[in-house]
């Protein structure tokens, strides 16, 4: 009996492995909601109820716990996933206005940017520990490339930065030159980063900052605060409260996934390579 589970275990994370790039599952959070979007199935279903703009969020994959910033309430918070009892915990208060956030599982930290007093600051996983790593101008997105130990911080009105996990020596790789830009994701398998603009251009550019295009344009200036990177597609909120997906491909059109009743503030991206994770929930 044991060993046709175990079995049964190995086939399905196998199984996993070889479909990686075309599963997953992703979160957005809404004012009132973080929800859950499979996939495959475009199934989408509440996680967790809740009232607080919440502008990003990231895994810990070791611990299995999301962690997410709550501008409004000063705090940086977490809940176990997958798990049935989604109960936020406190990591850290008293903050000004987080609003980007990064776990480092390897390492054990957690690293966030506040907006409203310009800092990047990095504690333990339980919020211990706090250090003030730099300070910027309008820091809103913080995502780190854990395979190449690389981190990547937007500055909303002025550009891309990048820098090692030390934050030693932080280089500018992108200036913003027309509109300011609120959402970034890596894909770290083919070296780019994307971008929305207030413009609602969906924009790309290599690693290094270079080889700079537009994937879309949406024509609506708003907000775009929401975007990930999965296999060949890129997913985003609009200023309709719709969650969309596009191709990577320039000039492709966009297909609406689902209409929400609030506009997303974030989305997560959980298929990340070795987060085989799906089968346990
Ligand atoms: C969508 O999720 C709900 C709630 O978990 C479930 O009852 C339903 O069967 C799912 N639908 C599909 C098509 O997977
Ligand atoms: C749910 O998680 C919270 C936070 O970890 C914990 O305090 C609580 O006891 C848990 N509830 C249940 C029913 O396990
Ligand atoms: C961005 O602008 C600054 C100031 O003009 C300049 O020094 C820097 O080289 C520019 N960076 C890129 C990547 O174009
Ligand atoms: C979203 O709403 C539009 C109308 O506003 C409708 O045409 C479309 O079918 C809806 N899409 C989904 C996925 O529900």
């Amino acid at each position: 009996m044991e060993v046709q589970i175990l079995l049964c275990l190995c086939v399905l994370l196998h199984c996993q492995k070889l479909t990686s790039s075309f599963t997953g599952t992703i979160l957005y959070s809404t004012y009132n909601a973080i929800m859950e979007f499979d996939i495959d199935t475009r199934n989408v279903t509440v996680l967790l109820e809740q009232s607080e703009y919440v502008y990003a969020m990231d895994y810990d994959y070791k611990n299995r716990f999301i962690y997410f910033p709550r501008y409004n309430t000063h705090d940086i918070v977490r809940f176990a996933y997958p798990s049935k009892n989604t109960t936020l915990q406190t990591v850290i208060q008293s903050l000004s206005g987080p609003t980007g956030i990064a776990v480092d599982p390897t390492n054990g930290h957690i690293y966030w940017t506040d907006y409203n007093t310009n800092r990047l600051s990095r504690c333990n996983l339980d919020g211990n520990n706090v250090n003030v790593l730099s300070s910027l101008n309008s820091p809103l997105v913080i995502r780190l490339d854990l395979t190449n130990r690389w981190i990547y911080i937007v500055e909303r009105f002025l550009g891309i930065s990048k820098s090692r996990f030390d934050v030693a020596k932080q280089q500018n790789i992108v200036n913003f030159t027309s509109a300011r830009v609120d959402s970034m994701d890596i894909d770290t398998d083919e070296h780019r980063l994307y971008w929305i603009n207030g413009e609602g251009d969906i924009t790309s550019s290599k690693d290094d900052g270079s080889d700079v295009k537009t994937i879309h344009s949406t024509n609506v200036a708003a907000n775009y605060f929401a975007i990930g990177v999965v296999g060949s597609y890129i997913y985003y909120g609009n200023a309709y409260n719709q969650l969309l997906m596009v191709s990577k491909t320039p000039g492709s059109a966009p297909t609406v996934l689902y209409n929400d009743t609030r506009r997303i503030e974030s989305i997560f991206v959980l298929n990340s390579p070795g987060m085989s994770i799906t089968i346990f929930s």
